[in-house]
């Protein structure tokens, strides 16, 4: 049977796409405040704002590729029962191949219902480069948004990522800063003695417990590393 290896990534597993990562130096919240264009406050506040910074962001999709991270990641499933949990609302872990992803954090190829952010009969699929506007609607007739969780919203997907996290063989932290809850509190949850795997160049929120390594270089780099790792 195939190790199961569980990937939590964030903004960083996109960085060498050309995707900004959210905090630090040239981080998107430094640009556009994050109370705005990222709380369920701010969408209430000015909707159209909200909905054309996740246009631009939808945008960006088209000019993107996976990076050599994602593509290692999608090859792993070659030797290991893999499984994706990300933060990102990209959708570059698809197209580099992975099969197994859950995204906490929405998607920006969805569209769904300002009403019932989550039922699924009123999720459609926005093609990168297409738009939202104000006055489309979703199923229910309400203003259609984009599918993307906010602050002050539910993370309803983290209920399908922790069965996946108690059962990891090996679990990897992959560009998170480790600052978001729930998604952070994924850590607490891998069980005693599971090896775990840190890729980041920089250092991250979470206390350096026994068992875990830190490989202190970008997606592509380290997941090549991480591989080397697991098979020795
Ligand atoms: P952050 O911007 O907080 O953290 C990005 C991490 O990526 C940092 O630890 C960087 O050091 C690291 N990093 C930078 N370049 C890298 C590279 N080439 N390879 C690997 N790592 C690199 O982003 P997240 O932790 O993903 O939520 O942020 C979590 C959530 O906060 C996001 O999903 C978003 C945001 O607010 C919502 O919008 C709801």
């Amino acid at each position: 049977m195939k190790k199961k290896v569980v990937v939590l990534t964030g903004a960083g597993m996109s960085a060498e796409s050309g995707i900004a990562t959210f905090r630090g130096a040239g981080g998107l919240w430094g640009k556009y405040p994050v109370q705005q264009v990222a709380s369920i406050e701010g969408y209430h506040q000015d909707p159209e704002l909200v909905q054309n910074f996740y246009n631009e962001r939808r945008r960006e999709l088209m000019d993107v590729k996976p990076n050599k991270g994602h593509e290692l990641l999608a090859k792993m499933e070659e030797d290991y029962d893999m499984t994706i949990i990300t933060q990102n609302v990209d959708n570059l872990h698809e197209r580099a191949g992975s099969n197994r992803i859950i995204h906490l954090h929405g998607e920006l190829i969805k569209g769904c219902s300002s009403r019932n952010p989550y039922d699924p009969r009123f999720i459609v699929e926005i093609k990168p480069g297409e738009e939202i506007k104000m006055g489309d609607l979703a199923g229910d007739g309400s203003q259609l948004r984009p599918f993307i969780v906010w602050f002050g919203e539910a993370v309803p997907e983290i209920e399908t990522a922790l069965p996946y996290v108690r059962e990891a063989d090996y679990f990897v932290i992959i560009g998170t800063s480790m600052n978001v809850y729930p998604a952070a509190g994924l850590l607490h949850y891998v069980s005693y003695g599971t090896p775990i795997y840190v890729i980041d160049p920089n250092s991250v929120n979470v206390s350096d417990t026994k068992g875990m390594t830190h490989i202190h270089k970008g997606a592509s780099q380290g997941v090549a590393e991480l591989i080397e790792l697991l098979r020795k």
